[in-house]
């Protein structure tokens, strides 16, 4: 274990208790308020070694440690995009503290443009797949064999199964489809969002897939799913923004916080 995820563990510890961590949550843009519902602790980034500096408006930069619905979550209220500093292992060393914590599952949620018509702003989609359209991979310079990771079951089928029938009992639809990463910071052209239309992308956006690959790489279960702020581009005449997807994704985080709340309520 590296001397960063050691000293990591051991301020945690210190500040939020030794008990096991049973789920990790990594909060999109503008959902991070999340974090505030959990009954814990909030560690800063910057007081936890090799953790990001997160600089992007509209996310969180702490790890919250705590009970949400009475199960023992670590939610960690901001990510480092790719597009930050071209990066795409930055997540590295916090999922890999995540699984040290005794985690054993992760949820990722992210904004994301949808390229579905039945699938609109405000909406959810959970991840049963993903295309890696950014080419970049977070387990380059990985020198063990486990960088072979299989990626034929990634988005976990009894996760996805459980928070179906989280939504359906919350009334809230849950489409399922397939997210293109995207590297950003600039937004998609139309010709881009064709492409990924025929490749077989219902939605794109900027960020998770180099988590569900880390995640997979340590053993976690993953699941994800996306808000669903704004029609991909080209697809409607709103102009595309990050303040629009700061603005639209509270309604979407509004339904995520039920679904997620009866998910947890159900793992008890
Ligand atoms: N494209 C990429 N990322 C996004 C989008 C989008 O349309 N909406 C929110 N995040």
């Amino acid at each position: 274990m590296s001397k960063n995820v050691e000293d990591c563990l051991a301020t945690i510890r210190a500040r939020a208790g030794a008990e096991p961590v049973r789920l990790g949550l990594i909060l999109g843009s503008g959902l991070g308020h999340l974090a505030g519902a959990v009954e814990g602790v909030a560690i800063p980034y910057a007081d936890l070694p090799g953790f990001p500096h997160v600089g992007v408006s509209g996310h969180n930069p702490n790890l919250v440690i705590g009970d949400l619905e009475g199960v023992r979550v670590a939610v960690f209220g901001a990510r480092e995009h790719y597009y930050e500093n071209g990066n795409p292992s930055a997540m590295r060393l916090p999922l890999t503290v995540l699984q040290a914590l005794g985690a054993t599952a992760l949820l990722a949620t992210n904004a994301a443009g949808s390229l579905r018509p039945d699938i609109r702003p405000g909406d959810l989609m959970l991840l049963n797949d993903h295309i890696n359209f950014s080419g970049l991979n977070p387990l380059i310079g990985e020198k063990t064999d486990a960088r072979f990771v299989p990626m034929t079951t990634a988005h976990d089928a009894d996760l996805r199964q459980a928070l179906k029938s989280s939504a359906a009992a919350e009334g809230v639809a849950l489409p399922e489809g397939v997210y293109a990463w995207y590297s950003g910071p600039s937004f998609e052209t139309p010709a881009e969002i064709r492409a990924i239309k025929i490749l077989g992308g219902d939605a794109v956006g900027m960020s998770t897939v180099p988590e569900v690959i880390l995640a997979r790489f340590l053993g976690l279960r993953v699941a994800a799913i996306s808000t669903i702020t704004n029609m991909a581009a080209g697809m409607s005449d709103e102009q595309i923004s990050h303040e629009h997807t700061k603005a639209m994704a509270p309604l979407g985080a509004a339904k995520l916080e039920r679904v997620l709340r009866h998910f947890l309520r159900s793992l008890r």
